[in-house]
């Protein structure tokens, strides 16, 4: 409907203006039923989306509405259609209190879930009250709740919810949604509405609704802000909570907002009007002129509601014009619901059901790195907070900077963000024809972002590493390593420790775990005598473990066991492995040359030689003094086996992960046939992972691999 939504200037009082009393009552007999008409006509428009007059009629009646009032500034009141938009903007949004607490509620993502909760409520009622329950169901519109005030009929507070007990106060911006009524009961006109509604205004009215944006038009919007180069929004829910929230209503005004009321919180001086059940007080509000959904439904039988939810799902909510993250079902009488009350923030009478969407879009606004244990540089998208399946999505990872590449995915991006299962959600892709120019190309950074050390990225890999072992942020997972089974085995210290002591600065590098002092650690919580005392001892013991397991310890990059002992089979000492040239290391055999030139990176790191200085200082054995024993063969658990191996595994490299499964008897071959034992997918795998799902061959990650090697 083309119509004048700014806020018309009142002009200077007409010098023609008739006095009189009789003059001034026909004026304002004028302006109510201009004012009534509008009014109803935008319903029409605007809530039922059912106009009966013509755009050319209604302008009509809009135009001499604003020059009646430019004429009568003083008749001007606050309800008026014409000032629904302000002339100025807030500073902030004053806080306001709810009446009552608006409450969220309890979630059920499957039928079983949906069959617990009434499991739980009917438990609750006496026998009598668990026959002949109705229910009803209607759309979760996926919006920003809002609380909405009536006095005496007109629209007086309008406020967020907050966090259900406090809100903001946003009156002047939902003054400006059309279909937010300033006044109610909406005057009906008897030429379109044969059954008068026979409503009147309660004194106080409380309605709680969801202010949301029709797909369409949020899409219009945002191709429109594209084209222009200016800031594009992830999706309609947060489109419509930013509209809402501009501290210029004006703004506001100018977005596609509507609204939807589903509930009463507070209703007073209704008469017998006062409903007694949820499909009461839709009716009620509906006939006030709330805009309320007529794809709600009411059920007798509560088989009919799971069999809705269900046939919902499939169909239903694909077809509404905007975007709804499941349903809400409700017991019908308020009775009930006032017996079954609430547990925390959720009502017993009501939960949500949910149909998972394992994918979504949102804005990407910063990528970050964080650092693994092998010093892996891993890239991570830190997102507009997004609801994928069901939870909150706020970070996603990025894999690393090939991905980032080859998808052309740029911070400020609106992204499509999946999250399967428990997988760790991940970026699938850039919306690139959403751009407004303003998107940055993201670079690697060379330095590693916890220590500020050289990161390099190693030939044949996708990741970026640090390679200072005394990195803080890798500190905590090298501890971790270095205290574990297949390392230095140190009973009673895991990750929770190592936490623990890096955060108190007790360790600043690997070999502090030997200068620990029983005096700092009684002085924690949780460490008395016995404990410090236990755990001391393990650490002492830990002293005398073979070389072989301290250079397991260090977390060399593609040092795990077996490869360690290999090495201590050829070397004396940490002393004489730290001295080997590049192509003396290449000549072992199962050392390749990327492994060697790890090896030869640690140790020319500068922090690296003063950790195993300290170790050595404290007592620990770098050398071995037996002499040189054969090099005991590897455990052969992987014998008869055949793998493939395809994508990007997250710690070794192909190379390295063949030369894990052939030292372990397992056979490496390129292709997956029906021969084949299993395939290591690593990230992005692709056309060997769908042979391998169609042949049936068992797929395994690095870390079921290396699980089956260490089960020798
Ligand atoms: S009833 C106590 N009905 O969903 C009653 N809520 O996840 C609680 N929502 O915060 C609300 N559509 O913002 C109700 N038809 C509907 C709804 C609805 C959307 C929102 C509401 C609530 C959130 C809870």
């Amino acid at each position: 409907m083309p119509m004048a939504v700014g806020l018309p200037s009142p002009g200077p009082p007409s010098p023609n203006r008739r006095g009189g009393a009789d003059e001034m009552s026909d004026v304002q007999e004028r302006l109510d039923a201009l004012r009534k008409a509008i009014q109803y006509h935008a319903y029409r428009y605007y809530v039922l989306d059912d106009p009966v007059i013509s755009d050319a009629e209604y302008d009509a009646l809009w135009r001499e509405l604003v020059a009646l009032e430019q004429q009568h500034p003083e008749l001007i009141t606050a309800d008026s259609p014409t000032q629904r938009v302000p002339g100025a903007l807030a500073e902030r949004f004053a806080k306001v209190r709810h009446p009552a607490p608006i409450l969220s509620l309890a979630n059920a993502f499957s039928p079983a879930e949906l069959q617990a909760w009434r499991e739980r409520f009917l438990k609750l009622l006496p026998p009598e009250r668990q026959e002949g329950i109705c229910y009803v169901v209607e759309p979760k519109i996926d919006g920003l709740s809002v609380v909405l005030t009536y006095e005496e009929g007109r629209f007086v507070l309008g406020a967020t919810r907050g966090d259900g007990e406090e809100g903001e106060d946003v009156t002047a911006n939902l003054r400006t949604v059309k279909s937010v009524p300033l006044r109610i009961p909406l005057p009906r006109d008897p030429r379109h509405e044969p059954e008068p509604t026979g409503v009147s205004a309660p004194g106080r009215l409380v309605v709680r609704g969801e202010i949301y944006t029709p797909i369409a038009d949020f899409q219009r919007f945002n191709a429109r802000q594209a084209r222009a180069g200016e800031r594009t929004y992830a999706n309609p829910r947060n489109f419509a909570a930013g509209s809402l929230r501009q501290l210029d209503a004006r703004i506001t005004a100018g977005r596609p907002l509507k609204l939807w009321v589903y509930q009463i919180v507070v209703l007073e001086g209704a008469g017998p009007a006062a409903p007694r059940t949820q499909w009461e007080a839709l009716a009620y509000l509906r006939a006030l002129g709330f805009p309320v959904e007529t794809r709600i439904r009411r059920f007798a039988e509560w088989d009919a509601v799971m069999a809705y939810c269900e046939e919902w799902g499939r169909t239903g909510r694909h077809q509404l014009p905007y975007e709804a993250d499941g349903l809400v079902i409700k017991l019908d009488d308020f009775d009930l619901q006032e017996r079954l009350g609430y547990v925390g923030k959720d009502p017993r009478w009501a939960v949500a059901y949910k149909y998972a969407t394992e994918e979504a879009v949102t804005r990407l606004l910063e990528i970050k790195v964080n650092v693994g244990r092998t010093g892996t540089l891993n890239p991570y998208a830190v997102l507009e907070p997004v609801q994928v399946g069901g939870v909150t999505v706020t970070n996603a990872t990025l894999h690393n900077e090939d991905y980032i590449r080859e998808k052309d995915i740029r911070v400020g991006d609106l992204v499509v963000v999946k999250r399967a299962g428990e997988v760790i959600p991940q970026v699938l892709r850039p919306l690139p024809e959403l751009r407004t120019g303003s998107e940055q190309i993201w670079q690697m950074p060379t330095r590693c972002p916890a220590c500020g050390g050289q990161a390099v990225r190693p030939a044949n890999e996708a990741a970026w590493r640090c390679v200072n072992s005394a990195c803080p942020a890798q500190l905590v997972r090298a501890v971790e390593h270095f205290v574990s089974r297949e390392a230095m085995d140190i009973a009673g210290f895991g990750i929770r420790q190592a936490e623990l002591f890096v955060e108190r600065g007790f360790i600043k590098d690997l070999a502090d775990i030997y200068y620990l002092k029983p005096e700092d650690l009684l002085a924690l919580e949780g460490f008395g005598e016995k404990k410090v005392a236990n755990l001391m001892a393990a650490i002492q013991a830990s002293k005398t473990r073979p070389p072989a397991r301290l250079l397991t310890a260090l977390g060399i990059q593609g040092v795990g066991q077996v490869v360690a002992e290999n090495l201590m089979a050829h070397y004396d000492s940490l002393a004489a492995l730290a001295a080997a040239p590049l192509e003396e290391l290449q000549a072992i055999e199962g050392i390749g040359p990327v492994l060697a030139q790890n090896i030869v990176d640690w140790f020319a790191q500068e922090a690296n030689r003063r950790v195993l200085e300290k170790l050595e200082a404290a007592g620990v054995t770098t050398a071995r003094s037996a002499p040189r024993a054969a090099p005991r063969p590897a455990a052969q658990p992987l014998a008869g086996l055949t793998f493939v191996i395809t994508g990007t595994l997250p710690t070794l490299s192909r190379e390295q992960a063949r030369a894990l499964i052939q030292a372990h008897g397992g056979k490496v071959t390129d292709a997956v046939s029906k021969n084949t034992s299993y395939l290591v997918a690593g990230e992005a795998a692709g056309s060997k992972l769908a042979k391998a799902q169609q042949l049936g061959v068992p797929v395994i990650s690095e870390e079921e691999l290396r699980r089956m090697v260490e089960a020798a």
